[in-house]
């Protein structure tokens, strides 16, 4: 009897408590026109506070999801993903939101799939400039790699979900929809050179502020993640006008996108 206690003394102790056994979809958008179209689909709501947070589950398509707004940047990012992650019993995770697009082909209103995320600001200054390093995963000590893949189950899905979709026309122009690699950082790209690099040197497609810290949690806690983004500008030096002016069509956009993917 004694050792029962003990061991459910040490269980306590060791796990951290789900709030549900059953597994869930984490949805995670920065701001609130990001995830609004997706609130306002969100059936049986249940909103949960954590640490001031809230946190909406509820039914999307008939799929049990738990939806949280992080907020901008990286450290909210941070912040938000480990609550979801540590009270929900979260299965998978789908960012969904909007970035500055880096391919001079693609425009605002189109859609970048993740195919990856990484950090475009983690690494090390030296004379020749920003030479980018790869993280180190502090629960095992061994470095990540460079770029967290996305779940190719979930790219398969959202490619899949994506034909035939139709989407918000931008100024008369219907958006396309595309994958690519997503660049994050912890600042808003609105110059051409450092896009052109971004684009150029690194392979990218998209630039924003949240995806790879998503992709880094999801990788190192083994979790299948995915980013969509929708692009409000161009990462140049018209995209804080462009941002303002595309913002709320391409977060739906992209709402739209994670909805037909859960359908
Ligand atoms: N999100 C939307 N546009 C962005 C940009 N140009 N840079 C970083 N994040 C963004």
């Amino acid at each position: 009897m004694r050792s029962l206690i003990l061991l459910l003394f040490c269980f306590q102790i060791f796990t951290i408590p789900a709030f549900s056994q059953k597994k869930k979809i984490g949805i995670i958008g920065a701001m609130p026109e990001e995830i609004k179209l997706v609130l306002d689909s969100l059936k049986e709501r249940k909103d949960t506070l954590i640490k001031g947070q809230v946190f909406y589950s509820g039914k999307l398509k008939n799929k049990e999801v738990v939806v949280v707004e992080s907020g901008v940047g990286k450290a909210n990012a941070a912040f938000s993903t480990t609550l979801l992650l540590s009270f929900f019993d979260i299965s998978q995770v789908i960012f969904t939101g909007v970035a500055g697009g880096l391919n001079p082909k693609h425009f605002p209103g189109d859609i970048v799939i993740g195919t990856s995320v990484f950090h475009h600001d983690y690494g090390q200054i030296l004379p020749e400039g920003l030479v980018l390093r790869k993280t180190r995963n502090v629960l095992n000590k061994v470095q990540n790699p460079l770029d967290f893949k996305c779940d190719s189950v979930l790219i398969a899905k959202a490619t899949r979900a994506g034909i035939g979709l139709v989407l918000q026309k931008v100024e008369k122009r219907t958006p396309g929809i595309y994958t690519g690699k997503i660049a994050t950082g912890d600042v808003f790209v609105s110059d051409k050179k450092k896009a052109e690099w971004l684009f150029n040197g690194t392979g990218s497609s998209a630039a924003e502020m949240e995806g790879a810290v998503v992709g880094q949690l999801c990788y190192q806690l083994d979790i299948p993640f995915l980013v969509i983004r929708s692009l409000s500008d161009n990462a140049n030096n018209e995209a804080t006008v462009d941002f303002n002016t595309f913002k709320v069509i391409a977060s739906q956009n992209s709402a739209l996108l994670l909805l037909r993917i859960l359908e």
